[in-house]
């Protein structure tokens, strides 16, 4: 019996990262651990969350005794660091929890994995999910290698760039076995509505504008948020310690391109004639600092430990889109409340 330590499982990776554990190791005990911000939500884990071998704690991981306690209490074998700040917008105008959660955070849980393990780590594993964002804003050509230098360039991006450097400054320092890996742009079901995707399949349904910041040009390079679940799972399992994996769909579209054919599909699933949700596409302010170009070079992960993405893009869109649909409850008792106020304060007051 294996013992995981699954932090930031209740958002949106998160929960297919513990789904996937809890139904695929039935001999592992999956500890969920998980503050319950905004972005945490634990109707995402409703399906799993009477499993025997599934439990959830909620606690802060920038509380540092906390950290400590939960190691006491139970005897870690792996840890899975996934709980993070993790929208760019919101770290722009408040920077400072990011330092807290992506920086703090992650030093706490280095700290209580090494007082825990001690010397005996040679069946402990300790693994640091991360972004591309990292390594900052390409041009048009070339692609994130797990070498390219670091070049973080928004409040979110430095924090995540800074909890790697010490995830990796344990490694070398402490022997702590760590591993890294840093993925592009995911998308997929339980995805909260301030990002791209669901914003944009919420607001079509609703028939609001559809913000794109600036002319639409900037490129990300989109994997289904299943294929990035299950990279993670061979990257648990198999990868090297001290070793960083670069994950990515190869799969680069212009917000704009990809907006379009996200109105394509929800004109056919909405039964609206052809270009009616394109009419609501809307330019506005651009973010601050917008990076241009985000593309990952994935072949070390496919290389060495055999992943690649399953889905072609246009698939999983339509499948994304089916689940938004299909999950309206969900996404109504997401975008009551609080969300409206963040909502405003970014698009309507600026
Ligand atoms: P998310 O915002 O949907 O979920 C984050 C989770 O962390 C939430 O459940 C939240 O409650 C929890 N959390 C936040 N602060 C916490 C704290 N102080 N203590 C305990 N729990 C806390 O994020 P996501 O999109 O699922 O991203 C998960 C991880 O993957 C992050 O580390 C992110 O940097 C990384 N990542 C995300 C993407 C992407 O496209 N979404 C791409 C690459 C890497
Ligand atoms: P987002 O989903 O926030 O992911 P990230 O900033 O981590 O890449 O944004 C994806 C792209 O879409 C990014 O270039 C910013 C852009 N974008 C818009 O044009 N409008 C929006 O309302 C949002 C949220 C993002």
């Amino acid at each position: 019996m294996k013992t995981i330590l699954i932090t930031g499982g209740a958002g949106f990776i998160g929960s297919h990262v513990v789904r996937g554990f809890v139904k695929k190791y039935p001999h592992y005990h999956i500890i969920n651990l998980d503050k319950l911000t905004y972005a945490g939500n634990l109707a995402n884990l409703k399906d799993i969350e009477n499993e025997p071998n599934y439990e959830f704690v909620k606690e802060d991981i920038t509380d540092a005794e906390g950290m400590n306690a939960v190691f006491q209490k139970y005897s870690i074998d792996g840890v899975i660091h996934l709980a993070a700040e993790s929208h760019v917008d919101r770290s722009i105008s408040n920077p400072m929890e990011f330092i807290f959660t992506n920086i703090v955070g992650t030093v706490n849980l280095l700290n209580a994995a090494r007082l825990s393990w001690k010397e005996n780590t040679e069946q402990k594993r300790f693994y640091h999910i991360s972004t591309d964002e990292v390594y900052g804003s390409l041009g048009e050509t070339g692609h994130f290698t797990e070498t390219t230098a670091y070049d973080p360039r928004s409040p979110y991006s430095a924090s995540k760039a800074s909890s790697d450097h010490l995830v990796r400054a344990y490694f070398h320092t402490y022997k702590l076995p760590v591993v890294i890996s840093n993925c592009s742009n995911n998308y997929g079901s339980f995805q909260f509505p301030e990002k791209l995707i669901p914003l944009s399949i919420n607001n079509i349904r609703n028939n609001k504008p559809i913000p794109i910041y600036g002319k639409g040009e900037n490129i990300r390079d989109w994997l289904f948020v299943e294929d990035h679940a299950r990279a993670i799972d061979l990257i648990f399992h198999e990868g090297k310690s001290g070793e960083t994996y670069n994950i990515g769909g190869n799969n680069e579209w212009t917000n704009i391109s990809l907006i379009r054919e996200l109105c394509k599909i929800m004109d056919r699933k909405l039964n609206r004639p052809k270009g009616t949700s394109e009419q609501l596409i809307t330019f506005v302010k651009d973010r601050a600092g917008h990076d241009l170009r985000y593309a990952i070079d994935s072949s070390k992960l496919q290389r060495e430990l055999g992943w690649k993405p399953s889905l072609q893009f246009e698939d999983g869109l339509e499948k994304t889109v089916d689940w938004y649909l299909a999950n309206e409850k969900w996404m109504n008792n997401i975008t009551s409340g609080d969300y409206q106020k963040y909502y405003e304060s970014q698009y309507v007051k600026r």
